[in-house]
């Protein structure tokens, strides 16, 4: 932004702005949530819901039927619905849209294990149907535990709730965790798939919700400069981060099941790297396009046990101060063990069998309680190969560098050499930067719009194919075999508010490289 008025520096008279995308609305359908009475619900949901109300994304003809234990009736449920829906809404609410959304809504209880619950289930939506045409068509969204939605699926095809005719349409969006290592990933699959078609299923990462994720596609295959050189000729390696500076905060229960690597790098780090270093697909088909990015995760070089101990490093926070706050230890937090063996921090290193990517080290980091949040990915290209500046040896060259911000800083950036000013040829590393607020402005949404949006109209281009699940478990599947048999004995090995252990700096260190900055505040390239 320059300092007077809003035009972007260097903008030319022949650039536009681009026109905010339209699309119609989704079509006909229910809603059906699993679990709607959780915390996915009234924080992501519902706002997201209210974001696409906004948008006139949602039909007319439109159903959100709540499934939860609690023995709520329509009016309760709205109510409290309502009372969230300010709490977490990511704009200011406009009476008239909140309540047609929340008019929208109706409770079923019941137990989950119940075939009951499902009969009732099936005599609402016929009810509900008859009332608001909507075409038979369901969307029923499993913000559950992952331990139920074997059982769910199949009592939700025992109702015949799950049967598609002509242009009906039944499917089922799972969060995740999609399973905790390959098998239980594979016997997931397996529960799933026994009552449902795989069309049927869209496998969530939220990751691929976020505009700065999906625009990795857009940046890399609209536009003809990057392309040629997406390779290992030109490039020296790939950094991605996905840094957090809070903490778990009251998910100690569910941490202590998890650790890091399940969390995060499994899938959204796995998620980004696919998009990253895929080829081009053959068309925009949601297919096409997964078929592509599977073939990364399945070109992840195995870990062979003794690589895991040299090329994955596994940290866990003690306390420490963040943003002047002083922080407790991992092992002090709310129902965490005091001798907790779970990682709060992986960094590792990977390669990718194939011939795009052959000797190009991706190095993946990934923490909580670190000096800062930022989300990107980094691709370092090889340094000028002879220098033409006397007195700048070729080691002092800085390389050229494109770094992906995908939050909270939104843009990318490309760092690269200029001419101090002056009498002498002097050099120095300069930015060039875009950022969407820029452009796009800045709406902020919960991430879930997109996603429910193309459950909705059908589009499963961002959702994860169960072999896609399961090539990510294969990759990590030996990291925690070694960990588990030989448990780490140097935790907390990192403070809060540093940028991980000792042990990831050497890692990439003993490469001749080093991480991006974490410092505060928000490091330039
Ligand atoms: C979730 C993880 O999937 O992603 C959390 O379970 C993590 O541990 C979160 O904090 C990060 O998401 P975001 O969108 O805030 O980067």
């Amino acid at each position: 932004m320059t300092s007077e008025g809003n035009e972007i520096p260097l903008r030319s008279p022949d650039d536009e702005i681009p026109e905010p995308s339209v699309a119609d609305p989704a079509p006909p359908c229910a809603l059906v949530i699993f679990g709607a009475l959780g915390d996915l619900t009234k924080r992501k949901l519902l706002p997201a819901l209210y974001n696409l109300a906004s948008g006139n994304l949602l039909p007319d003809r439109f159903a959100i039927v709540g499934v939860g234990r609690d023995p709520l009736d329509d009016a309760a449920f709205r109510d409290r619905l309502a009372a969230d829906l300010p709490k977490f809404a990511t704009s200011e609410i406009e009476p008239s849209r909140g309540e047609g959304l929340l008019a929208k809504l109706a409770f079923v209880a019941g137990d989950f294990s119940d075939p009951e619950l499902y009969r009732r289930l099936a005599e609402r939506l016929a009810a509900l149907d008859a009332e608001r045409r909507m075409d038979g068509n369901v969307l029923f969204y499993l913000a559950i535990p992952p331990s139920f939605f074997g059982e769910v699926v199949a009592r939700l095809g025992e109702a015949g709730l799950l049967k598609e005719e002509g242009a009906k349409w039944r499917r089922v969006v799972v969060e995740k965790p999609f399973g905790r290592d390959l098998a239980s990933a594979r016997e997931l699959n397996r529960a799933i798939s026994a009552g449902i078609g795989e069309d049927q299923i869209f496998r969530i990462d939220h990751y691929l919700g976020k505009e700065t994720v999906q625009n990795i596609l857009a940046f890399r295959f609209a536009n003809g400069i990057f392309e040629p050189i997406w390779n290992r000729r030109y490039i020296d390696h790939v950094q991605i981060t996905v840094a957090e500076s809070d903490g778990i905060g009251s998910r100690g229960i569910t941490y202590e099941e998890s650790g890091a690597l399940r969390d995060i790098v499994q899938n959204h780090m796995f998620q980004v790297l696919a998009l990253v270093a895929m080829e081009p697909p053959i068309s925009f088909a949601a297919n096409a396009v997964r078929d592509e990015r599977v073939k990364v995760l399945q070109a992840i070089h195995p870990f062979a046990p003794g690589e895991v101990l040299t090329s994955v490093v596994r940290g866990q926070y003690g306390e420490g101060t963040i943003a002047g706050d002083r922080v407790p230890a991992y092992r002090s937090e709310a129902k965490v063990s005091p001798a907790s063996e779970v990682e709060t921090f992986v960094a590792l290193k990977l390669t990718l069998d194939n011939w795009r990517w052959a000797d190009v080290p991706f190095y993946l980091r990934t923490g909580k309680r670190l000096a800062r949040r930022a989300t990107e990915v980094a691709i370092q290209f090889k340094r000028a190969p002879f220098v033409l500046f006397r007195d700048t040896p070729v080691d002092k060259l800085k390389p050229n560098l494109l770094v992906l911000h995908i939050q909270p800083e939104e843009g990318i950036s490309l760092r690269f050499e200029g001419k101090v000013p002056g009498p002498s040829l002097r050099l120095g590393t300069v930015r060039m930067a875009f950022e969407y607020a820029d452009y796009f402005g800045s709406a902020p949404t919960t991430g879930y719009e997109t996603l429910l949006y193309d459950a909705m109209t059908g589009d499963s281009t961002l959702f994860l194919r169960s072999d896609m699940v399961e090539a990510g478990w294969q990759a990590v599947t030996p990291i925690l075999d070694v960990w588990k048999a030989i448990p780490a004995r140097n935790f907390p090995n990192y403070g809060a508010g540093s940028a991980g252990p000792r042990e990831a700096d050497e890692l990439i260190e003993r490469d001749g490289r080093k991480w991006r900055s974490l410092a505060r505040p928000t490091a330039k390239p």
